[in-house]
């Protein structure tokens, strides 16, 4: 730490970060707009002028920008000096002589960067009377609206788009104050980021088009802190709801996942909860056709789907008599839970079949994929790494995994890693990290080692050092060929060409050389052989002394919890069926026929008599069932999922479903409920297991870490329902919400009484304490004079650092360092298939995950931007 004087009070800040960080984190309010705490400084946007002093005496000093300033020992800084306020007034002013000042209509007004650092410079009286140079907006596809006459120049979209995410077809055009900030042409934006520069953006040019759709001004959104459920890397998110519809995902910031961005699959996936396909009371089926469905509750029968019986709405109570007499007078119950569900209502589905009778809903191949992955990652010496520390990495070594499609966010974390090797002769140059525009002209478009084996071309490929396209068998062999070069005890694999061996040489050679080295895998391949020979060059690479990193890609978002239940697989579950050992199946939150075989599934529905579906969308399982309960989505219940790292972490409601629809625990509890009064139960666990277990968020995960010891960390996720500070809760409203009278208006001018929230420290209201909750309570980024994303920088430790109090989320999987080395040894024979014929589908990041594909905007998407696969 060093001692830096700023208007002559001594602070201590930590070395090598510039002025700007240093002040910022100190809490000082000081404009900006070009740098951003990811991207950092290009000193291009001149707002964050401070006065730098020579010394003591120095009653003169110098205009400077504080983002290109390091500090140092005894530097001696004005943020309040008169010419320095002056000089960043004049900046604004400048800015926006060609600024529409349309804040009235803008989608970012109320929300905006600009507006914020012009109140806060003092800028607030606009003298230039000429005409504004204007210009046409581009149609950039279905997630981005465009509006360029707001645009300030400051660089940011470019930066992020092309230099950070790598894209390549958003730039600058023009020259001097002319410059466009946009495609060559219209057309849909291609990088799987580019919903980041909503953010970004420090004005309204690039704003959220699915928001536009049902705009409404951000200050009147309900929001919570979320989780993404789109893919397995949990990336942390605040969904925001008015009226009952959920009307956008901003990134929340974690610092060990995250960071500031997200991928486009998880910003604009959610429309599903707004779906017409929506199941919003329940469904019973009748066997003989009934009078068609009155009241607009039931969602339109999906084409095709076997919907030639009829179910009909029925109240919540009809529903639960009807399960309760099902469940007590049936031969055996059996329930198939689900890795896109919580851990809460899978574990509560497991307490009312019992343990025996609980499957985990993922195919045999699936589940056989995550456990492996499960047992490598826990018994193992090498380290399951968050995206923060992937960044880190300077040798990357993928095997078998198109990571931009499975796993977004991993492929954007690698951008960043292969900058690293690069990056070590700025160092040399005695170039501060912070200093990009520097930094980027030293290593230009040098990337460190970043080797590829996968079956088809990836959107990697272009910052690959080498690629190696393969059968997943053939990948196979060539990561235990990588694993014998780097530690003789793992196993030699015989009849390699020498091309492939000169390869494995040279990963091996690059790898052993590594400060960090990083494997990446998953379930893409559907390989169990590709898995294994991940773990074997990693646990190679730790045999070696070598700190090696392993991640797999998992494809949902809990696929890693409901593994770690240690459940058995939906093959086993339909043979239960098949044996009459089991006459009644529930299924939670769980489209059977995306994941077995049709027949199979088909077959399921003849033999049992009793089908019983817990979802939330009338999906083609869910409308083959007799019975239906309506389930709340993520932005409508409150759950724990568990990331591919093995990362517990805690989703909280955004507000409350209208009808009977409620989050799949409390219909499980509900139904326990039902059968207690009837004086039956359907496990014999439940005997010594009492109702109040499922009563509560509490008392579930409290019964979930006692009965699963690897769940033990989830009751330190979050404060407890009783926590309050100054005796409030944490209000989902801002307050600057509009008020609720008026909000109901049109239906009472009597104020209602919020809803009430007896599971979490979060109140359905704008009371409460709204100043810096836990990390894991954070609801929305506000902070006085800051009503932008950027208020960020209030909540954090420091800037580009953790949140202060630590960020949300327990690791739940730790490497055993003392671990004996047993390597893997099944290696597989050379594969005969010709890799144009492969039977592999490639996963697209916008039309292979389910419940986004559900989603207009995504939907929307992948017509306009179909796949392109080397196998086609
Ligand atoms: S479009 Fe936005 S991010 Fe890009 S230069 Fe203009 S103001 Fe900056
Ligand atoms: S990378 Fe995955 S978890 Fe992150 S935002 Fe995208 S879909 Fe969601
Ligand atoms: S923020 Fe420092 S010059 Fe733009």
């Amino acid at each position: 730490m060093i001692t830096i004087y700023i208007d002559n009070k001594p602070y201590q800040v930590k070395d090598g970060q510039n002025l700007l960080s240093a002040c910022l984190t100190l809490g000082f309010d000081l404009p900006y707009f070009c740098w951003h705490p990811a991207m950092h400084s290009v000193g291009a946007c001149r707002q964050c002028a401070v006065k730098l002093f020579k010394d003591e005496k120095d009653a003169k000093g110098k205009i400077v920008m504080s983002c290109m300033t390091p500090v140092a020992e005894g530097q001696r800084i004005s943020i309040d000096d008169l010419e320095a306020k002056a000089f960043r007034a004049s900046v604004i002013e400048w800015l926006m002589l060609n600024h529409p000042h349309d804040c009235p209509v803008c989608d970012e007004g109320g929300e905006c960067h600009l507006q914020d650092m012009t109140v806060m410079t003092g800028h607030t009286y606009r003298q230039t009377r000429f005409k504004k140079r204007t210009h046409r907006n581009q149609d950039l596809g279905p997630f981005i609206n465009h509006e360029m006459n707001r645009c300030i120049a400051c660089y940011r979209c470019v930066r992020f788009y092309r230099d950070y995410a790598g894209g390549r077809d958003l730039d600058a055009f023009g020259c001097h104050d002319n410059v466009y900030f946009g495609r060559h042409e219209d057309g849909v934006l291609e990088s799987e980021f580019s919903g980041n520069l909503v953010e970004v953006c420090p004005t309204g040019v690039f704003t959220d088009k699915t928001l536009k759709r049902h705009y409404t001004r951000k200050w009147d959104l309900q929001t919570a802190p979320s989780i993404c459920v789109h893919c397995g890397l949990g990336c942390n998110t605040i969904p925001g709801e008015r009226y009952g519809s959920l009307r956008r995902i901003l990134n929340r910031y974690n610092h060990e996942v995250n960071g500031y961005f997200l991928c486009d699959r998880g910003r604009f996936g959610y429309e599903f909860v707004n779906s017409g396909r929506r199941i919003r009371k329940s469904l019973l089926k009748s066997p003989s056709p009934t009078p068609p469905i009155k009241g607009g509750a039931t969602p339109s029968p999906p084409e095709g789907e076997g919907w030639g019986e009829r179910a009909q709405p029925v109240s919540k109570e009809t529903a639960l008599k009807h399960i309760s007499e099902i469940l007590s007078k049936s031969k055996g119950v059996i329930g198939i839970g689900s890795p896109r569900a919580s851990l809460e209502s899978n574990f509560a589905l497991r307490s009312l079949v019992g343990q025996k009778n609980f499957y985990s809903g993922m195919s045999a191949q699936e589940h056989r994929l995550v456990s492996l992955i499960i047992e490598i990652l826990q018994k193992g010496p090498a380290r399951s790494p968050a995206l923060h520390d992937m960044e880190m990495a300077d040798v990357v070594l993928i095997l078998g995994e198109d990571v931009t499609n499975t796993a977004p966010l991993l492929d954007l974390a690698l951008r960043q890693a292969v900058r690293n090797q690069p990056k070590e002769m700025t160092a040399s140059m005695r170039i501060p990290e912070w200093d990009d525009s520097a930094v980027r002209n030293v290593i230009q478009d040098k990337t460190g080692p970043l080797y590829l084996a996968t079956f088809a071309k990836t959107k990697l490929d272009d910052l690959a050092t080498k690629t190696y396209r393969a059968a997943p068998e053939d990948i196979a062999r060539f990561g235990f060929a990588i694993a014998h070069e780097l530690n003789p005890g793992a196993p030699v694999v015989p009849g390699l060409s020498d091309d492939v061996l000169t390869l494995v040489k040279e990963i091996a050679h690059a790898l052993k050389n590594a400060k960090k080295p990083l494997i990446v895998s998953g379930i893409g391949c559907l390989s169990e052989a590709v898995i294994q020979a991940a773990a074997n060059v990693a646990w190679a690479l730790c045999a070696e002394g070598k700190p090696a990193e392993l991640c797999y890609a998992v494809h949902e978002c809990n696929n890693m919890g409901v593994g770690l239940m240690g459940a058995k697989n939906l093959e086993e579950a339909f043979a239960m069926v098949q044996d009459n050992k089991a006459d009644t199946v529930i299924i939670l939150e769980n489209d059977l026929y995306r994941r077995g075989d049709k027949q199979a599934i088909d077959n399921l529905f003849n033999q049992a008599n009793h089908v019983i579906v817990i979802d939330h969308l009338l999906n083609p399982t869910a409308s083959k069932a007799g019975l239906v309960l309506p389930a709340a989505t993520f932005a409508e219940s409150d759950g724990t999922l568990v990331n591919n790292e093995g990362r517990a972490q805690r989703y909280y409601q955004v507000f409350t479903p209208n009808l009977d629809i409620q989050a799949s625990w409390k219909w499980i509890n509900d139904i326990m409920k039902s059968m207690e009064s009837n004086g039956s139960n359907v496990s014999k666990e439940l005997e010594a297991f009492t109702r109040q277990t499922l009563e509560s968020l509490d008392s579930i995960d409290s019964a979930i870490s006692a009965a699963l010891p690897v769940f033990a960390l989830i009751k330190e996720l979050a404060p407890s329902a009783n926590f309050r500070v100054q005796g409030g809760k944490i209000p989902r409203e801002s307050h600057r919400a509009s008020g609720r009278t008026a909000m109901l208006a049109n239906i009472s001018v009597h104020e209602p009484k919020p809803p009430e929230d007896p599971d979490t420290p979060l109140s359905f209201s704008m009371e409460g304490y709204e100043g810096r909750p836990p990390a894991s309570l954070i609801s929305r980024y506000w902070s006085p004079g800051w009503n932008s994303v950027q208020a960020l920088n209030k909540f954090q430790k420091e800037v580009n650092g953790p949140l202060a109090g630590g960020g949300p989320g327990k690791r739940l999987i730790e490497p055993k360092q003392d671990a004996r080395l047993v390597y893997f040894t099944n290696i597989p024979s050379s594969s005969k298939i010709q890799l144009r014929n492969a039977p592999l589908q490639g996963y697209y990041i916008f039309s292979s995950e389910e419940l986004s594909s559900y989603s207009r905007a995504v939907v929307d998407a992948a017509q306009l931007k179909p796949h392109k696969d080397a196998s086609s």
